[in-house]
């Protein structure tokens, strides 16, 4: 069996609406174990930074509003098939689509304000989970 990581942040939305606590409690029930977690707040910088790869989408600038507008929970999650198995405890990136019992479908508002992010591959999980921890605060 390989475990594997990915890596997630709790949004704003969510902290904001009081759903750390039961966001945690799904991830940890879907058999994911926490190797890393921070309760922290980005800079401007560090969302652009974070979200450089869709700068010249139309909705850039909403996004970095709103991923600085309070703080949010970031975190490395690992199990076996880690990446897609989170995508789909997850759900759609639009709540609206998200299957029944996903945490958007239970906890986001709209496409933009969809209360969690997950990785899309391995490889960004690995320079996602780098740009919030430093080696020492992952304890895989
Ligand atoms: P996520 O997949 O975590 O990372 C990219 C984010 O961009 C996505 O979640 C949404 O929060 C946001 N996003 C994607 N599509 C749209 C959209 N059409 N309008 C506003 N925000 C979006």
């Amino acid at each position: 069996m390989t475990e594997n990581k990915t890596f997630t942040m709790i949004k704003p939305d969510a902290v904001e609406n009081g759903h750390i606590g039961a966001i945690l409690e799904k991830i940890t029930a879907a058999g994911f174990k926490i190797v890393a977690l921070k309760y922290t707040q980005l800079s401007l910088r560090d969302a652009k930074e974070f979200y450089a790869v869709h700068k010249e989408r139309p909705f850039f600038e909403e996004l970095v509003t709103f991923m600085t507008r309070g703080p949010i929970v970031a975190a490395i999650l690992e199990k076996e098939n880690a990446v897609e198995d989170f995508r789909v405890l997850i759900g759609a990136t639009n709540p609206a689509e998200a299957a029944e019992g996903t945490i958007r479908k239970l906890f986001a508002t709209s496409i933009g304000e969809n209360a969690v992010h997950g990785s899309d591959s391995d490889e960004n999980a690995a320079i996602e989970g780098a740009f919030h921890f430093s080696g020492r605060e992952v304890y895989a």
